[in-house]
């Protein structure tokens, strides 16, 4: 692929230089294609028309090109995306196709497909492929692509470039611009987030890049952030999310430790929090959604290319993927401390999204977790207020907590969802079998509310044993492990 020395023709190439585009904006000049209208590529679209451009999206599903062209838009759980979307629907700024000869001929091209891992762990870039093979043989010269999709530091300049270089017989940099741009925003408030979290860009050259940052911070209203490459911009995306992940996984260790030695984990974080240098993370049934379980992956993946073992990152995932293991363990131990096993009781499943108030399931932790209860013999109900009578992982979700919890014998609370910081444990409870377990998986209600509410409490990270009674019981027949210590009650403040 060429190098930075091609820039210099570039600058007189760009269809759309830095310089030009205010006015070009203003003039509905400026043309942008958004591949794959998703989570990201949707209010991406729609931003981008606001801001005067006119815009095609592009995407392989003719649902949501036909949804979209409605002026309809399925992401519920995202204020104000709805309106955005069908305001630009209506007044024909934005524009769906399913077909590529319609897409391409833009001014500037933006990469919004998905970039999950494959059962291996391996990250799964055919998408990415598939779109710059589509790209790259309508590619025109003074069109600057950029990515958006998530992908590991190198794929831009060593795997997306060439192959719109191949197919287009074009030069990146000479050419066409080449540029990095990773979404960062947080599914639930991603307009928000776009309009105020400054965007990472990294381009093949300075004019490519001065275009690339005028438009972003022309479309959102943030200043960017340049950084000298995609493949920098891809790194401090990558890293951003892995130290999420890392840090969560540090909690989540400390969170078992401390359940055995009887020390309550939020306790501690929330004393640690008051120093200046530490950053509260918190433990919870486990990590999941689009982004911070696949993020470590690619990062890992790139590091053994280059020879690395990235040894930290890789033993955060393990610790963060055992986590369901262990709420399951909490939830045995909690069934047997009121004389119960998992194995014929009734277990009711709060929240199934990986993340509060977001209406996505997408690796979410909680599956992993009903499947093993499942598998235990446990009867489930479940409950999620964002998937309210519909069917989840092959399970009716009820109407209300309430309805899902009748006759049960343990709570599972798995999603903080707003919702399940009011509910109406006295209610609950009464509602459940008698001699009832409230396994809190996400720290979301006060144990002490539990507790005079009729439950047998236990959470992930809040031992309800205390030191002096950790002598080990005789494991339960239906426990995880061996050697499994029978929860007491602790009084909780
Ligand atoms: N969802 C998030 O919270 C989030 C946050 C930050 C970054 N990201 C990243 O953004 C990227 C997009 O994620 P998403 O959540 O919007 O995905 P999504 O699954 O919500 O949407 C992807 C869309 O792309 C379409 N698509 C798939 N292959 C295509 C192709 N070859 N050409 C055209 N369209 C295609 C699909 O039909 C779908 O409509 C991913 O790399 C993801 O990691 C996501």
């Amino acid at each position: 692929m060429a190098g930075p020395s091609k820039e210099g023709n570039l600058a007189e190439t760009l269809n759309f230089p830095a310089g030009a585009l205010a006015r070009g904006l203003e003039g509905g000049k400026v043309k942008v294609t958004v591949v794959g209208l998703g989570r990201i590529g949707l209010p991406t679209a729609a931003l981008f028309a606001e801001s005067g451009a006119r815009v095609t999206g592009f995407d392989v599903d003719p649902t949501v090109v036909d949804e979209t062209n409605a002026g309809r838009c399925k992401f519920v759980d995202e204020p104000g995306l709805g309106d955005l979307v069908k305001k630009h629907a209506v007044g024909r700024t934005l524009r769906a196709t399913t077909s590529p000869d319609d897409a391409f001929d833009s001014d500037f091209i933006v990469i919004c497909v998905p970039t999950p891992v494959d059962q291996g762990k391996t990250p799964d870039y055919s998408a990415v492929r598939r779109a710059a093979e589509e790209i790259g043989v309508r590619l025109k010269r003074g069109t600057v692509v950029v990515t958006e999709s998530t992908v590991g530091p190198g794929v831009v300049e060593g795997m997306i470039g060439p192959i719109l270089e191949s197919k287009s017989g074009l030069e990146a940099t000479s050419e066409f611009g080449l540029a990095a741009c990773p979404e960062r925003s947080d599914p639930g408030k991603i307009l928000k987030d776009m309009r105020s979290l400054p965007r990472i860009i990294g381009a093949t050259g300075p004019g490519c890049a001065a275009a690339v940052v005028e438009l972003y911070r022309r479309a959102l209203g943030v200043e960017p952030i340049r950084v000298s490459s995609p493949r920098t911009a891809n790194a401090v995306k990558l890293t951003e999310n892995i130290f999420r992940d890392v840090n969560i996984a540090l909690s989540n260790e400390f969170a078992i430790l401390f359940e055995g030695l009887g020390i309550d984990a939020m306790e501690v974080i929330d004393a640690c929090a008051t120093k200046y240098n530490f950053v509260p993370h918190y433990p919870g049934i486990g990590v999941g959604g689009p982004c911070l379980p696949s993020n470590s992956y690619y990062m890992i993946a790139e590091a053994m290319k280059d020879g690395s073992i990235p040894y930290l990152v890789r033993m955060a995932r393990e610790i963060n993927d055992r986590m369901p293991e262990h709420v399951v363990e909490l939830t045995s131990q909690a069934l047997n401390a009121v004389g119960k096993t998992v194995k014929g009781s009734k277990v009711t499943v709060l929240g199934v999204a990986y993340k509060p108030d977001v209406r996505d399931v997408q690796l979410t932790p909680v599956e992993k977790a009903i499947r093993r209860l499942t598998a235990m013999g446990a009867k489930l109900s479940v409950y999620d207020p964002m998937y309210r009578g519909e069917t989840v992982m092959g399970m009716k979700v009820a109407e209300s907590a309430l309805e899902a919890a009748a006759g049960a014998d343990c709570l599972l609370l798995a999603t903080a969802h707003t919702e399940f910081k009011k509910l109406d444990l006295k209610a609950l409870s009464k509602a459940m079998n008698k001699a009832a377990a409230f396994v809190d998986g996400r720290d979301a209600v006060v144990p002490s509310s539990a507790t005079s509410a009729g439950f047998f409490y236990c959470g992930v990270g809040r031992s309800l044993v205390p030191p002096e009674r950790r002598e080990p019981t005789e494991a339960p027949n239906d426990t995880a492990g061996a050697g499994v210590r029978r929860r007491a009650p602790w009084p909780r403040p």
